[in-house]
């Protein structure tokens, strides 16, 4: 299916304009308030509320006492009111008495401690109480409200994962054994899939195998593996058994769960496949000077999710969060700022958590939309504004972005890179994704994430990429390469990095040279990795972090002090004799800056012999070398290639062997971009000024605290609805958005 037709742009919201709302619960409030709270969404222009996502003890106050009356009774005053309901299933926090009658239902951690109640998310997601009663709540609602007229969206319960990423309990044991059973058929399979054989892990039966419990050392990675894979698709079975009540007893009506933005915890490659829309919370600190590329990259995910379509922000903040340790809040404009970002990236709706700041509670300080000092909060007009904005910007909603570079994710890469006990411990996120993604917006080049499952299930075509770099794509995929090898011929260039192909998907290495199916096109292969280890410290028996080897001191400890440590090193710096790259570095400033990789170093040799002819600037025939490591701090890689780069037909693939600093991942974008005719949206675009497209709407994003002028905009500027007509003056934390005829 075309994904135009999975995800159409329309799907989630019937009038054609753009949500905007939040979490919204009524029933934690009076009557009164319930009046002003549809008094205030009329005077900010909100027409999306989210509903009912933590009410199940009010739906469902004791086993089987089904009390819907009250939410019917809001629903019908939504509709009344022209309020559009994304109505949730309240099944992420169930209720004191399902725990009580069942203790079992309650989560396991990893050291075998039952979670205690008083939260939410404690429950197993395996637990046979908990999915029997999730399924009665939801096929009452469904029944109830699946037909009402202000029910729009479907919202399966909240954040999966959030809280409690993986049970450990004898039901989700009884469930992982059966869960590998089938996939590995015989325990031999998984003996040999694991390569249990070591430390005598070696097993006879699935019955001896549990869920990865506290051990007394490093637990098999593979083992660790192949049950988060488990918890996943637990999870995601809980979130396909709503559905398919949904979709049966409300047809028609789209259904979503909000994901958690760079969270690999979840395949959310394979959740988008069961969602008929895909929604994010985004929530980037303030106190983070590249918060706004968060804005940028979590969309842009979102975006790959739902295969180009527009997405729904569901979840984000006007002010500050609660759950940091320091909790800053956005500054004026931020919060208008960033959801015209939203807008610009692809999505069709604005939601906040939450509507009405809560009186008491966990989340008591942390700002809504209607804060605690109601209309006197210095939100409020811009809670307002951001209502105005996006009805002036409804015509955005049938308009995609396009871009020319694609970035790969991949779940599973990122789990097993986070397992793995590798050279250095990684943390479980997208950072090499990200960190490329944001060499290219600081360029104001358009770049979609799509993950690596788009292209090997051919949702997405490689050739329609004129630039694709795979970061940190750890897991080898054999039919990938293959695919990119194809879009390279046709012209595309292809930017492999570090720790790409280093195992399969049994976490086994690869062996006879890293890279596995990469090396053809590549015609280079990774032999070690050479990790250093700077400002190295040690968690103690305390957890308190220490510095393991203290420095020597010459007068005394002679033959220490004379033992060079390479290692210690932040840096990796490279040479390179590469004409275009040098060039990208003189022009970002003087002196020329140094072309420099991280801690992150590997040993990369051709796969080809050179011949006698070959100049020192290539390693063979085929295989340039762009970049290797220098030796002016005695680094053991010196002289070796850093950067390569194979000619393949139209196009070209491109290895980088350490994890580039910023610097030198834009002077190297400026290389590949120029080979692959790649430009940025705005080439010289002030400082601060992030420019994006969305069809023929262009956005001007002024995230600096400077006034700034624009040249150029012409065009009819929505948020004031007024001509363009050249210079355009944008004060600190502001926008436009400007329509210009189309096929301009
Ligand atoms: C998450 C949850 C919300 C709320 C917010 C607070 O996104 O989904 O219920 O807890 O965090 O930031
Ligand atoms: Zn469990």
């Amino acid at each position: 299916m075309a994904w135009s037709e999975k995800f159409p742009p329309q799907a989630f919201f019937r009038n054609g304009t753009l949500a905007y709302g939040g979490d919204w619960n009524p029933d934690q409030w009076d009557e009164a308030t319930l009046a002003e709270d549809f008094q205030l969404m009329a005077e900010t222009g909100a027409n999306f509320m989210s509903l009912g996502i933590f009410s199940w003890a009010k739906l469902e106050p004791t086993p089987g006492n089904y009390q819907l009356a009250w939410m019917g009774e809001i629903l019908d005053q939504c509709h009344a009111h022209g309020i559009q309901i994304d109505l949730a299933t309240p099944t992420a926090a169930p209720p004191a008495w399902l725990f009580e009658g069942d203790p079992t239902a309650a989560a396991q951690t990893r050291d075998g401690r039952r979670q205690a109640f008083g939260s939410r998310q404690e429950y197993c997601p395996t637990n046979s109480t908990y999915r029997l009663k999730a399924k009665e709540l939801v096929t009452k609602l469904a029944e109830a409200f699946g037909d009402h007229p202000a029910v729009t969206m479907w919202h399966v319960n909240n954040e999966y994962g959030c809280h409690t990423m993986r049970c450990y309990c004898d039901s989700c044991a009884m469930h992982f054994q059966n869960w590998l059973a089938e996939k590995y058929q015989t325990v031999e399979n998984l003996n040999q899939a694991w390569v249990t054989a070591f430390w005598s892990n070696t097993f006879t039966s699935f019955q001896q195998v549990q869920p990865p419990r506290a051990t007394a050392s490093f637990t098999n990675p593979a083992h660790e593996l192949d049950f988060w894979r488990f918890a996943d698709e637990q999870q995601l079975t809980n979130l396909c058994a709503e559905a398919e009540i949904i979709r049966e007893l409300s047809p028609g009506r789209p259904v979503t769960t909000n994901f958690m933005g760079e969270f690999p915890v979840l395949d959310y490659a394979k959740w988008a496949q069961h969602l008929d829309v895909i929604s994010d919370d985004d929530y980037p600190d303030p106190a983070n000077p590249a918060a706004a590329h968060q804005v940028a990259f979590n969309a842009a995910m979102m975006r790959g999710y739902a295969g180009a379509q527009p997405f729904i922000l569901m979840e984000q903040v006007t002010g500050a969060v609660q759950w940091r340790i320091k909790n800053t809040p956005k500054r004026p404009g931020q919060y208008l700022l960033w959801s015209l970002g939203r807008v610009a990236h692809g999505a069709n709706g604005i939601m906040q958590f939450q509507w009405r700041q809560s009186p008491g509670g966990a989340e008591t300080f942390h700002s809504g939309m209607v804060n605690h000092s109601g209309k006197k909060s210095f939100y409020w007009p811009e809670t307002q504004a951001t209502g105005r904005a996006l009805q002036q910007l409804s015509q955005v909603a049938n308009q995609l972005t396009q871009a020319q570079v694609l970035i790969l994710t991949d779940a599973d890469s990122a789990r097993a890179r986070h397992l793995a006990i590798g050279p250095k411990s990684s943390a479980l996120n997208y950072e090499a994704a990200r960190s490329w993604h944001r060499a290219l917006w600081e360029k104001n080049i358009p770049a979609d994430v799509h993950p690596v499952l788009h292209l090997l299930n051919e949702t997405v075509d490689a050739c329609d990429y004129r630039v694709i770099i795979v970061p940190d794509i750890f897991i080898d995929y054999p039919q990938l390469a293959q695919k990119l090898e194809t879009a390279a011929k046709q012209g595309t260039q292809v930017v492999v990095t570090k720790e790409t192909g280093v195992v399969d998907q049994t976490l086994r290495a690869v062996l006879d040279g890293y890279l596995g199916s990469w090396k053809h096109l590549l015609g280079v292969e990774v032999i070690d990795h050479r990790t250093n280890a700077a400002n190295y410290s040690m968690p103690n028996g305390y957890g308190e972090l220490h510095q393991p080897y203290p420095q020597p001191d010459p007068r005394v400890q002679t033959i220490t002090s004379a033992v060079g440590i390479p290692g210690a090193e932040a840096t990796h710096y490279l040479d390179t004799d590469y004409g275009p790259l040098q060039r990208a570095l003189e022009k970002i400033s003087t002196p020329t800056p140094r072309l420099a990789g991280g801690e992150w170093g590997e040993h990369v040799q051709a796969t080809l012999p050179a011949n006698p002819h070959t100049p020192p600037t290539k390693l063979n025939d085929e295989v340039e070398v762009v970049a290797q490591f220098a030796g002016d701090q005695g680094s053991d890689l010196a002289g070796w290639p850093a950067i390569t780069r194979r000619p393949v037909e139209q196009g070209a693939a491109w290895y980088v062997a350490t994890d580039l600093d910023a610097v030198s991942q834009a002077a190297l974008l400026e290389v590949v971009c120029a080979f692959a005719r790649v430009h940025s949206l705005s080439e010289g675009a002030p400082a601060g000024v992030e420019v994006a497209c969305r069809g023929n709407i262009w956005f001007y994003l002024n995230h600096s605290d400077k006034a700034v002028q624009l040249a150029g905009v012409t065009g009819f500027e929505l948020l004031t609805q007024q001509e363009a007509t050249g210079h355009v003056m944008l004060p600190p934390r502001s926008a436009v958005a400007v329509a210009v005829p189309s096929g301009l």
